[in-house]
């Protein structure tokens, strides 16, 4: 590996054990469930990839089109010189975009997956040279204080509609603790899911090639593989619904029969019918969101959308 100068890693990588506890909790609760930050090691993350190109998901070709389209008007908005945060990197396509058009000085993505953080890390400063790139392997969610100097201007980035995973009080939250981290003068752009038909929601999230159940599957899987599970995959089954009340997508994955499983030494019985709830993925409208970052503490900047209304980016501002 050969290491760019401009590139260094700081590793708060969360404990092994926090993946054990955290599956253990969550399958003891009466309503069982699983965190979806776990659904992405290198297999989910793969097949996050195939979601993201599937005809019926949406979200990431729309969000990539505005990004494409609108990047001159948001650099323009957030000015030189800032050091750019991002919550969760990802494949970093949309990133780049935006460094291209805003030119920070610094670029630090947080990541719980520090395979895929280090892979993105390094090529985007390669590629952005002299860029100053640091790479923290953390849960952002957790986060509270970042290894950055004074001076420049804070942007965080959050992109992908993943802040739809918080329920609107967690989000509310997660946007406060966001805008201290911003601090004095910083600003935030954020890509949201709009509300939209139910129907191409419950299409997004149930693709005809099952590329979304495996993904969901694939945690059961990972807790085969990390923590001596003997989950039988052949005997859960996928379930993604839209939810109008809630404005929400709820994924699932329900026993098909009566069953016992067995997670590092534990045991847990299944009824038939019974499900595992895996994701949240709440959908906002525009005027819904910007009353959610004000109540945050933010000033509601801008708002970019689709010609189909179909996603969002918001630029808020401390
Ligand atoms: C990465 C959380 C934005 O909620 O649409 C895609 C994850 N789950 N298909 C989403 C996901 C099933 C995705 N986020």
């Amino acid at each position: 590996m050969t290491l760019s100068p401009n590139w260094q890693l700081i590793d708060r990588e969360p404990a092994r054990d926090s993946f054990r506890d955290d599956v253990l909790q969550g399958l003891s609760a009466i309503t069982k469930t699983l965190p979806p930050k776990y659904f992405y090691d290198a297999r989910g993350s793969e097949l996050f990839e195939l979601i993201c190109d599937l005809p019926e998901y949406y979200p990431t070709r729309t969000e990539l089109a505005m990004m494409r389209g609108h990047v001159a008007e948001m650099a323009a908005a957030l000015g030189d010189g800032c050091a750019l945060i991002e919550f969760g990197s990802g494949s970093g396509i949309k990133t780049e975009i935006l460094i291209g058009a805003m030119r920070p000085v610094s670029y630090l993505p947080v990541d719980i997956s520090r395979d895929a953080l280090c892979t993105s890390a390094q090529r985007i400063a390669l590629r952005h040279a002299p860029l100053q790139v640091t790479a923290v392997c953390a849960d952002y969610m957790r986060l509270d204080e970042l290894p950055l100097d004074a001076g420049a201007r804070r942007v965080i980035y959050f992109p992908g509609s993943t802040i739809g995973n918080l329920t609107p009080e967690e989000a509310l939250d997660f946007l406060a603790r966001s805008r201290r981290i911003a601090g004095r003068g910083g600003a935030m752009l954020v890509g949201v899911d709009l509300k939209k038909d139910p129907v191409l929601l419950n299409a997004a999230y149930n693709d005809t090639q099952g590329v979304t159940a495996a993904f969901n599957l694939n945690l059961l899987a990972r807790i085969n593989r990390e923590l001596e599970g003997n989950f039988d995959l052949a005997r859960f089954r996928h379930i993604a619904v839209y939810y109008e009340k809630l404005s929400r997508i709820e994924m699932h994955l329900e026993s098909l029969v009566a069953q016992e499983v067995t997670v590092a030494g534990r045991r847990f019985e299944f009824a038939a019918g019974e499900r595992i709830h895996t994701e949240n993925s709440c959908k906002y409208g525009i005027d819904e969101f910007a009353a959610l970052a004000r109540r945050a503490g933010f000033a509601h900047r801008a708002v970019w959308t689709d010609p189909q209304q179909y996603f969002a980016v918001h630029l808020l501002e401390v």
